[in-house]
């Protein structure tokens, strides 16, 4: 186990506080979370975003419960000394706010998540409000919501217009006065995310929010080159997994066929003084 300090909900308050930044990424796997906390990763977010990273569906829309928690527990297993944040999937928490609480409950109870993260602004504050009743401490997530792409016409950026920002601000504002403890905001123009962030009190977080928010999320799979679809504008990519990983298996492949693999030291060795017995044996008919 590492010797890194857990951050906790108070040390993210003193970090805005004194002006420090924060990394976090995504993570859904035991491995990656490894690095990650072995990298002095500050958060993760177990995302919903699993669904195109991980399983390779269209969207995050059909992601279940039970995916999220099967993946937050392996993270908190890999990290634990790191904040995990369980992502809360399309339609555990739309549809009522008992259904709400009880599926934040999940993450914190059975994957041993720190916080969890639910998209919406206004539309949402009651079941913001209902979990953090129950003692869960919140992310707040407005501008882009990929679980309602549909509505927003896509993956497109939001708050580009004055309008709509004002939309974001008053929900950025109302996800903060319901208690929330942390807000994401997701692909916005970076003066709205220098307004938001110098406003409000809690933490504001940017994935693809620009360079003023107290921290930056981006999911792992894209900057470590691994999810091929496509790449949104505002990735940076630190290394091409996809081409280093098609390479080796391409050069094993090669190899095998080439009959260049295994060599000797891939090899095990008979015991001791065994080999002549197993001769004999042979000599002897084998099994027969
Ligand atoms: O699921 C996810 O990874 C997310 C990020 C896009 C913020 O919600």
């Amino acid at each position: 186990m590492s010797d890194k300090k857990k951050l906790m909900i108070q040390d993210l308050k003193k970090k805005k506080t004194k002006g420090e930044k924060v990394a976090w990424i995504t993570a859904y796997d035991y491995p990656t979370a490894q690095f990650a906390e072995a990298a002095g990763m500050d958060m993760l977010l177990v995302g919903d975003s699993l669904g195109m990273c991980v399983y390779g569906y269209e969207s995050t829309v059909p992601v279940t419960m039970d995916q999220c928690i099967y993946h937050s527990e392996a993270v908190r297993r890999a990290a634990p000394n790191t904040f995990v944040v369980g992502d809360m999937p399309f339609m555990s928490y739309q549809s009522a706010l008992f259904k709400a609480v009880e599926n934040a409950g999940r993450f914190i109870k059975e994957a041993g998540c720190d916080a969890i993260k639910l998209e919406g602004g206004k539309r949402i504050i009651p079941q913001i409000k209902a979990i953090l009743d129950a003692g869960i401490v919140v992310c707040g997530h407005i501008g882009l919501t990929p679980q309602s792409s549909g509505q927003l016409g896509g993956h497109k950026a939001q708050g580009r217009t004055a309008d709509s920002a004002k939309l974001l601000i008053e929900d950025a504002f109302a996800i903060q006065e319901a208690g929330a403890q942390l807000l994401l905001l997701e692909a916005v123009p970076p003066e709205l995310g220098k307004y938001i962030t110098e406003n409000l009190d809690i933490p504001v977080y940017g994935i693809g929010a620009g360079m003023y928010t107290n921290g930056q999320l981006l999911i792992v799979s894209d900057i470590i080159g691994q999810f091929q679809a496509f790449t949104p504008k505002f990735v940076k990519k630190y290394c091409n997994v996809a081409e280093v990983v098609t390479n080796a298996l391409k050069q094993y492949a090669d190899e095998v066929r080439e009959g260049a693999f295994p060599k000797e030291e891939h090899c095990y060795k008979m015991l001791k003084g065994e080999f002549d017995k197993f001769k004999a044996m042979l000599d002897e008919g084998g099994k027969e």
